[in-house]
C-alpha cells in the first residue's frame, strides 16, 4: 500500500475540482444540519435521482425538526412511501422527537451526540459533522473506499470495518488542509461522477497521484468480497375485494416493513394460504382469479408474489378504498396495485 505524498496538495486539487464540478443539488444549498441529516438518511440506500423528489416533498411538508417531531408516524411513512428501507423514516421521526425533547429543538453539534441519534452510524454522523458544521471528520463509505483503494493501491477488503477505519485515519490527516464540508462532499462526488466502477480517469483531478492509474490497475481495485446470496420467499398474496374496496392488514411493529399496510399474504401452499386467509378474516368467497406473479428484491431477500383477486360475497371489517388510501404500503405491494390497475379491477374499470 502506498501513502499520500503531499496531503495539502491532494486536498487542494480534490476540492478545487469539486468547487468547479459539483452538481447543483437542493441539499447543498443549505447548511441546516436537519436538512443534511435528512438527505444523508435518504441517500443511505438510495440513488440521488430517486431521492430528490422525495427530499423536496418531505422538506415541503416537514421544513424543520419541530414540524417533523409533531407529525404522526403514519404521515411520515406516507411521505416515505416508495423509497424503501422504511426503518429510516421511523428513525428520523424518532430522532426529531429526541432533539425536541432532549436538546430543546436544537440539532446537536458534537460528533458523539450526532451519532447517538437514531439511524445515524459512524458514516452519517461524520458526514453531518463535516458538511453542516465544517468540522474535520472524514466520512468513509463504499464510494470513498473505492476511490482510496485505487489511489493508494489498498488491498484490504473494502467492507471490513478495520479497513474503513484505516482509510478514515489516513484521510483525517488530509481533511485538515481544506474546508471539511467541501472535502467530504468532494470525495463523495468524485466517487459518484469520476471514480465509478468503470472510472473516467482522464478527467480525474487525482490522476497524477493515483497509483492504480499509474500502473494501469484500476480494474483490480477495490477488493470486494462476494455478497451472500439472497434468501428466496414465495408468497400467495390475496387481493380481497368487495365491490371497489380492498382488504388491507397491518404488518407487525418489528422487522421487515414494520407497521406498513399490505394485502394479506402467506408463505404456505396455495390451499393452506387460502384457508388461513378465510379463517383470519372470516370471509365468504364468491370467486378467485389469478393476477399473475410479481417479484420484489430487497437487500437480503427476494419475494416472489403470486397474486389472486378474491371477490367477496359480503363486506368485512378492514376494507378500504385504495385510490385515496392515506396509509403507507411497501413498494412490493405497490407492484400488486399496479397489477390491479392493469387488469382494470374496480374502481379502475372505466
Ligand atoms: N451520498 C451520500 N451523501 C452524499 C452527498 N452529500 N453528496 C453526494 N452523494 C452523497
Amino acid at each position: 500500500m502506498k501513502s499520500i505524498d503531499k496531503p495539502k496538495q491532494f486536498a487542494h486539487d480534490l476540492c478545487e475540482w469539486y468547487r468547479e464540478n459539483k452538481r447543483d443539488l437542493p441539499f447543498r444549498k443549505s447548511r441546516d444540519p436537519y436538512r443534511i441529516f435528512l438527505s444523508e438518511l435518504m441517500l443511505q440506500q438510495t440513488q440521488i435521482s430517486t431521492m430528490l423528489p422525495y427530499y423536496e416533498r418531505f422538506i415541503g411538508r416537514f421544513p424543520d425538526v419541530k414540524s417533523l417531531a409533531d407529525a404522526s408516524l403514519d404521515e411520515v411513512l406516507k411521505y416515505w412511501e416508495g423509497l424503501g428501507y422504511y426503518s429510516r423514516a421511523r428513525y428520523i421521526h424518532e430522532s426529531a422527537q429526541m432533539i425536541v425533547r432532549e436538546f430543546d429543538g436544537q440539532f446537536p453539534r458534537e460528533l458523539k451526540t450526532i451519532e447517538s441519534l437514531k439511524g445515524v452510524g459512524r458514516y452519517t454522523a461524520r458526514a453531518i459533522h463535516s458538511i453542516a458544521y465544517d468540522e474535520p471528520s472524514v466520512a468513509v463509505d463504499g464510494n470513498v473506499m473505492r476511490v482510496m483503494s485505487r489511489v493508494l493501491l489498498f488491498d484490504g477488503e473494502i467492507k471490513q470495518t478495520k479497513n474503513m477505519r484505516h482509510i478514515e485515519s489516513i484521510l483525517d490527516n488530509v481533511i485538515v488542509h481544506e474546508r471539511p464540508s467541501d472535502f467530504t462532499q468532494a470525495l463523495m462526488e468524485l466517487g459518484a461522477l469520476v471514480c465509478k466502477k468503470r472510472p473516467d480517469c482522464e478527467v480525474c483531478p487525482l490522476k497524477d497521484k493515483c497509483f492504480a492509474y499509474k500502473l494501469d490497475k484500476q480494474d483490480a481495485y477495490p477488493v470486494v468480497s462476494k455478497a451472500k446470496p439472497k434468501t428466496e420467499h414465495h408468497y400467495h398474496v390475496f387481493v380481497v375485494r368487495h365491490q371497489n374496496r380492498y382488504l388491507l392488514r397491518r404488518r407487525p411493529s418489528h422487522g421487515l416493513l414494520a407497521n406498513m399496510h399490505e394485502f394479506p399474504q402467506y408463505e404456505s401452499s396455495y390451499e393452506t394460504a387460502l384457508e388461513t386467509l378465510q379463517n383470519e378474516f372470516s370471509l365468504s368467497i364468491a370467486a378467485v382469479h389469478s393476477l399473475g406473479t410479481q417479484k420484489h428484491v430487497f437487500s437480503h431477500k427476494v419475494w416472489t408474489m403470486q397474486a389472486y383477486e378474491v371477490v367477496l360475497k359480503r363486506p368485512v371489517d378492514g376494507l378500504v378504498n385504495l385510490e385515496n388510501y392515506p396509509n403507507a404500503m411497501s413498494k412490493a405491494h405497490h407492484k400488486i396495485i399496479e397489477k390491479i390497475k392493469e387488469k382494470g379491477l374496480p374502481p379502475w374499470n372505466h
